[in-house]
């Protein structure tokens, strides 16, 4: 009964062990990394329907989900921002939010587009945000974020 009461014991704190190690190993996402995830899901979802007409409603409302949070991601800092020397972190956030107003007059340019039924020119435009996207995550992005998380460098499937 006794050895009993002790393998339980043991097993309960291995168990324990492995959890509290899982957990410790996920990291929690920055509020900026959640933005990105809506902008990715719907990114994607331009990806496949940008060129048919039938679908310019959905995709104007696509356009609407990724500008909201991109301009919310505007408010928000890296977090590669702590790598940068102090001196240099004024630069290093006002170049980001430039590059994500410039990703923004983008979107507003697609939504043109796609209003005026151009469907031809906004798959060209989409293209343009795969370019911001990458330029974006190549100066602003922590490098080991990009090789740990092993993502695709344009709709990065999750
Ligand atoms: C079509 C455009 C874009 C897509 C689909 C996209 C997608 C993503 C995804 C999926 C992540 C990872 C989120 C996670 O780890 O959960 C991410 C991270 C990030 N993206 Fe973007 N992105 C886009 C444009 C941009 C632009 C234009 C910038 C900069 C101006 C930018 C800056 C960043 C940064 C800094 C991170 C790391 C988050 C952090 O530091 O907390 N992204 N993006």
């Amino acid at each position: 009964m006794k050895i009993r009461s002790i393998l339980s014991f043991t097993l309960i704190c291995a168990l324990a062990t492995v959890l509290g190690v899982h957990a410790a190993e996920k990291e929690v996402s920055t509020e900026l990394e959640d933005k990105m995830d809506e902008i990715n899901g719907a990114y994607r979802k331009l990806g496949r329907q940008v060129a048919d007409a039938t679908k310019n409603a959905d995709s104007i409302k696509q356009v609407g989900v990724i500008r909201t949070n991109a301009m919310a991601s505007m408010k928000l800092e890296p977090k590669k921002t702590k790598e940068v020397p102090a001196a240099d972190q004024a630069k290093f956030k006002a170049d980001y939010q430039s590059k994500m107003k410039a990703f923004v007059a983008d979107l507003d340019k697609l939504e043109a587009a796609l209003k005026a039924g151009k469907n031809d020119e906004a798959a060209t435009i989409l293209k343009t945000l795969k370019q911001d996207q990458e330029d974006g995550h190549k100066e602003f992005r922590k490098e080991k974020e990009k090789k740990g998380k092993k993502k695709a460098p344009d709709a990065e499937k999750k």
